[in-house]
């Protein structure tokens, strides 16, 4: 092994620039040449690269989003676009690649990895969480902070005008971001794709929370069957015709900002973890996180299996709803 290759695909996360940083210095610790691919899987195609050294990564490990630059490259799905892709890496003559993202980014990497025989490591970042064989992927802790703080504020104008906020946060398809702020922001109630929504029932019991309090606060995941927030709310409207209603998207907020601790510390490990995996000479991997352990598995099971958040915080939000 003598020269690796880097990238970032999907949506940016927090901690991506500090999981470069380590694969990068792990790299030239191990005399390994680096080159980074400019974003994603589409700088491949348009032949976008540079080499990676101290120089670029000193002073990068506080910093959100990706010096490297992402895509979603709708050009790599196609054949033509992953042979452009692959006569690129041949070109550059190296010998692993390592893929930073979610699984539509894995499912590209596993695709290329079958059409040319490359050692291919994938590390799982993406705010969403939502990738089996990890506990936690990168991102997603800075995220789920970023969003009770956003919470925590609008808390604040929600009681100062007696109000029920509506704050829809991401997590795509998944509610992890959702459940876990939910519980985090003392939210008084939560919606995730998960489960399924009932209306008249979110309505009662928006009535029976809000007995005595001077605001509520409902988290609905952007991915919530009963639609998103605004149409939600508008579904609720009609139970509640005394209530002050508002709505809150966060959106993107929710993608930037430094990094937390924890994230810096998990993509930092997992960074020179894949190093270190093409250095055995391994191929099709994911790296994860149990607990404080790093973990290895199949980058197939990262792309087919389902990770769900644990439902029983449902049960927990219940317990601890006001009662009268
Ligand atoms: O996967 C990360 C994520 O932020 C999701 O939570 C969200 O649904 C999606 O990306 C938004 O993507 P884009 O930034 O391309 O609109």
């Amino acid at each position: 092994l003598k020269k690796i290759a880097v990238l970032t695909s999907g949506g940016d996360a927090p901690g991506m620039n500090a999981c470069i940083r380590a694969v990068v210095k792990a790299s030239l610790h191990f005399e390994l040449e680096c080159i980074g691919i400019y974003d994603g899987f589409q700088g491949l195609i348009d032949r976008k690269s540079c080499v990676l050294d101290y120089a670029v990564v000193n002073n990068v490990i506080q910093r959100g989003g990706t010096i490297l630059g992402t895509a979603r490259s709708q050009e790599f799905r196609t054949t033509e676009g992953r042979q452009k892709a692959i006569s690129y890496l041949k070109e550059l003559q190296v010998d692993g690649l390592i893929v930073i993202g979610g699984d539509g980014s894995f499912t590209g990497a596993k695709i290329l990895g079958d059409e040319y025989d490359l050692p291919i490591i994938g590390i799982p970042g993406t705010i969403d969480n939502d990738i089996y064989g990890t506990d936690h992927t990168i991102g997603y802790d800075t995220a789920l902070n970023t969003v009770v703080d956003a919470v925590d504020k609008i808390r604040d104008t929600a009681s100062s005008h007696h109000r029920v906020f509506f704050v829809e946060v991401m997590g795509r398809d998944s509610g992890f971001i959702a459940l876990n702020a939910a519980i985090a922001s003392g939210a008084e109630s939560v919606l995730i794709p998960e489960e399924l929504t009932d209306i008249p029932k979110l309505a009662e019991s928006i009535k029976t929370q809000n007995k005595g309090k001077r605001g509520s606060i409902i988290i609905i995941a952007e991915g919530d069957d009963a639609g998103d927030a605004v149409t939600i709310m508008n579904k609720v409207k009609p139970y509640l015709p005394d209530y002050d209603l508002r709505c809150t998207i966060l959106g993107h907020i929710q993608r930037g900002g430094n990094p937390s601790a924890y994230d810096r510390i998990i993509a930092t490990r997992m960074g020179a973890k894949a190093v270190e995996l093409l250095r055995e000479g391994m191929t099709d991997k994911m790296i994860g996180m149990q607990g404080d352990l790093i973990v290895i598995s199949s980058i197939e099971d990262g792309i087919k299996k389902e990770s769900s958040p644990d439902l029983s915080k449902l049960e927990l939000l219940a317990q601890l709803r006001t009662k009268k």
